[in-house]
């Protein structure tokens, strides 16, 4: 992928992750996903007070593209840490969103995780999660 789009996208989830409704934890995550038309749908995370009905930024997006009839995939940025705050870590995505990842994207699909536009990983969906569990 291109510098400047994987910076795009940075900003893109970074912009989504002031959206996130996590007053439980204090930790807020934004995802961009890049879809191979083009179009970038973003995610936040939403909690619950029932803590198991959160869901996840990355799901956030992934659901939304699916519902709105867009399943081919590109990339996710991925950029989390306590709210309010600037990120101080790379945000992984958790396992659950890298299986639902995994039911959409090929094992070439781009996970950006950052920081910053200037601090941030790349890696293929298949590092992160080898032998998905397919049916
Ligand atoms: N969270 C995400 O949004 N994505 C992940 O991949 C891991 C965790 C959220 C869920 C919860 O609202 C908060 O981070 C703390 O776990």
């Amino acid at each position: 992928m291109e510098e400047s789009e994987i910076k795009k996208l940075i900003n893109m989830a970074r912009n989504e992750r002031l959206l996130a409704y996590s007053p439980y934890s204090g930790f807020s995550v934004g995802a961009a996903l890049l879809c191979k038309n083009g179009e970038v749908i973003c995610g936040c995370n939403i909690e619950n007070a029932s803590y198991g009905a959160t869901n996840c930024a990355e799901r956030t997006a992934v659901f939304k593209a699916i519902s709105e009839g867009i399943k081919d995939f590109l990339a996710i940025a991925v950029v989390g840490g306590k709210s309010g705050e600037e990120p101080e870590d790379y945000a992984y995505p958790c396992g659950m969103c890298r299986q639902v990842l995994s039911e959409f994207c090929g094992s070439d699909f781009n996970v950006i995780v950052a920081k910053n536009t200037d601090d941030y990983k790349v890696y293929r969906l298949s590092e992160l999660l080898p032998e998905a569990f397919k049916l």
